[in-house]
């Protein structure tokens, strides 16, 4: 997708999700944050459904970063293991419903099984259109543009690429988005007003709302509004109006 692809109609196209307070909504309740992690796939369902009614065509949501492997084996486990159920639950749901379906982030960490389930459900989707959901896995913005720069360099290496070729546009091109429009919008629930290492190069323009709502609470009508915040919001790109 171009660089610069300014949203121009009222709603954002590409709204991003940083799912935040799993596990504070289960610990509210005397329950493992596991508990807080089911939860919170289950809100995955609705926020999607209600996409194509709120105008957005893209979906992308952080399940797992790059620094979350510092949490517990006993956590880490327990998010694999629901990464996998999730897919092999939804998918069939997801496909009739018209999602197409992508994942973004380092697939080496990740185990051969879920991998299998990411390519499978990818290819099942494929020739959806209705909302591109975008799933975040072992994902990173430092690792992401890493990747890239590496690649990069490997073309330059084997003589496909010159380095006069290098500009924004190129590099885009290597990131795991390349084939997404930037984000118009991106979204953090539980109250913590920071980035986490999420689509630091997409976001460049993007607007940010931060909501108070933890992640298992956050309801399609919650969505709906912070949609429309975003939409009194005056984008200028660093220009100044006629
Ligand atoms: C977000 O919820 C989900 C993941 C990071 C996997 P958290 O697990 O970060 O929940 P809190 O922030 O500890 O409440
Ligand atoms: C960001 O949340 C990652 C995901 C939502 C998957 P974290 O809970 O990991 O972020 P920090 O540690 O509060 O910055
Ligand atoms: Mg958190």
């Amino acid at each position: 997708m171009p660089l610069s692809d300014p949203q121009t109609q009222n709603g954002p196209r590409h709204v991003a999700i940083i799912m935040d307070g799993n596990g504070r909504w289960a610990q509210m309740r005397g329950r493992p944050r596991l508990f807080g992690h089911h939860a919170g796939a289950r809100r995955v369902r609705e926020i999607v459904e209600a996409c194509p009614d709120l105008g957005v065509k893209y979906l992308t949501i952080f399940a797992f970063s790059t620094e979350n492997w510092k949490r517990t084996q006993t956590e880490v486990a327990g998010l694999m293991s629901l990464f996998r159920r999730y897919i092999q639950r939804e998918s069939r749901d997801l496909f009739q419903r018209g999602v197409r379906v992508r994942f973004i982030g380092d697939r080496i960490r990740l185990d051969d099984k879920l991998v299998t389930l990411m390519d499978e459900l990818e290819l099942l989707t494929a020739g959806n259109d209705r909302v591109h959901l975008t799933i975040a896995l072992n994902y990173g913005g430092r690792d992401e543009v890493t990747r890239a720069a590496k690649r990069l360099a490997l073309e330059i290496e084997k003589g496909r690429l010159s380095h006069k070729d290098v500009d924004a546009e190129t590099l885009s091109r290597f990131l795991d988005t390349h084939v997404l429009p930037d984000p118009d919008l991106v979204i953090r629930t539980s109250g913590e007003a920071r980035i986490s290492n999420f689509l630091l190069w997409q976001s460049a323009y993007a607007e940010y709302i931060f909501v108070d709502t933890l992640w298992p609470d956050f309801t399609a009508a919650e969505f709906a509004r912070v949609l429309a915040e975003y939409g009194v919001r005056d984008r200028r790109f660093g220009a100044v109006k006629a």
